[in-house]
């Protein structure tokens, strides 16, 4: 049974802009792979804890050795690359805030990466363990940064997901949202459409 993963993390839940798109191509995606399920992870609502030093020795203790509170530590990451693993697309809001984006997005990516897990090193460097998938991220910001060195946000987005594996990425901005009612309209229409274009089967 296909699984799609469902990430948002606006300050504004459901009612954030990027999450609105995402949440309109997981309808699209369900409505095409009938039976299949999704995953849903609110990192606003449930924020996850930021990496610590605490955290990471957990991760790099190895299971038998661990202490409760380190195991309960590896479990939540354990289960939050596990809904990774499991799935076969993954839908992401991605809301930029301060040039870059949410915290607790970017607790969740501390979360995930984990060597042995979810990449390795090699002698001819990393290697990504999360193969076969499919990214699609929905960017909403104020202004317009497509395709300029402002835009650090999804470059390291597609960073970070292509070094655990994840190539195959796409990108629907939602740009000028704070730049008059007429621009933020026409831009959420046309981030609208270009999500009913993408692929979904
Ligand atoms: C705290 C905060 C910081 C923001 N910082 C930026 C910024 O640096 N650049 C920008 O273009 N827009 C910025 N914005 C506007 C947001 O990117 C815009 O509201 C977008 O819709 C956020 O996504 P969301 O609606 O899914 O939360 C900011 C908004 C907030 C609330």
């Amino acid at each position: 049974m296909k699984k799609i993963l469902h990430v948002t993390s606006s300050i504004f839940g459901d009612g954030g802009q990027s999450s609105q798109l995402a949440e309109k191509f997981v309808n699209n995606w369900l409505a095409a792979n009938p039976g299949a399920s999704v995953i849903r992870r609110d990192l606003d609502a449930e924020p996850l804890p930021h990496i610590s030093a605490e955290i990471f020795t957990a991760f790099t203790t190895p299971p038998e050795d661990r202490d409760e509170q380190q195991r309960k530590h590896a479990d939540l990451s354990d289960q939050l690359i596990n809904e990774l693993k499991e799935s076969d697309v993954i839908a992401l809001g991605l809301p930029m805030y301060n040039f870059g984006i949410p915290s607790t997005l970017k607790a969740w990516i501390d979360q995930i990466a984990r060597a042995g897990q979810t990449f390795k090193y090699t002698e001819n460097g990393s290697v990504g363990l999360l193969e076969g998938k499919k990214a699609f991220i929905f960017a909403a910001r104020g202004g317009m940064y497509k395709n300029t060195d402002k835009d650090s946000q999804t470059a390291f987005i597609q960073t970070f997901l292509t070094f655990l594996g994840i190539t195959d990425i796409e990108i629907v901005y939602a740009e000028g949202l704070a730049m008059g009612d007429e621009k933020k309209q026409s831009a959420l229409i046309s981030a609208a459409n270009e999500v009913d274009l993408l692929a979904v089967a």
